[in-house]
């Protein structure tokens, strides 16, 4: 993502749409939006990020992590982008204000549209062929040109061209049309 596919994605724009599907309590959208600064200034960046669970919603709108949580970010996007209290970590404000967080239900409600970057990662392995088809192919509608789709690490998509969709490196996808 950070070496690879952003770099590409910011080649020909500054101003991309990202839309994290089935966020659950906000790791995926705070993370992203953390490496995002790396290449654009925080108010250039907006990040929609849905879920289903109302409670995983209010959650992620709070923002507070425990240590555990954050094993694997980076020790200076800890330093940089938290506020330590007793034993937990509160997201700073400055990245909250660039998640926009509202319930959404894949197989049911309307997609976001022209997306530059959709994540959504461990989600698509509880649904059925037919939803996952159905879903694939609504991505797909959902993406720009050039547009990536990233997965999870189980998530592989088996004949991705029947979505119109081609492989850019493994769990990442474009459009092929
Ligand atoms: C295992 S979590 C994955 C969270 C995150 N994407 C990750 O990889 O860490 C699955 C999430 O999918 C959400 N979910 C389940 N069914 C959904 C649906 N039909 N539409 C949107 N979100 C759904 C759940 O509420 C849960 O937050």
């Amino acid at each position: 993502m950070e070496n690879e596919i952003l770099p590409n994605l910011f080649k020909n724009k500054k101003n991309i749409k990202i839309w994290s599907a089935a966020c659950s309590t906000g790791e995926e959208p705070y993370s992203l939006a953390m490496l995002l600064t790396k290449f654009l200034p925080l108010n250039m960046i907006t990040i929609i990020a849905t879920d289903i669970d109302k409670g995983a919603l209010s959650k992620a709108i709070q923002g507070i992590y425990s240590e555990k949580s954050l094993e694997n970010l980076p020790k200076a996007f800890i330093q940089k982008f938290f506020i330590k209290e007793n034993n937990q970590y509160m997201i700073s404000d400055e990245i909250k204000s660039r998640v926009k967080f509202r319930q959404h239900n894949l197989l049911k409600d309307p997609y976001e549209k022209n997306c530059d970057l959709i994540i959504c990662r461990n989600v698509m392995i509880y649904f059925t062929e037919e939803a996952k088809s159905e879903m694939y192919h609504k991505f797909h509608d959902s993406l720009n040109n050039n547009g990536i789709l990233f997965v999870g690490s189980t998530e592989q998509i088996i004949l991705p061209h029947r979505y119109k969709l081609k492989p850019v490196k493994t769990f990442f996808y474009t459009k092929s049309v």
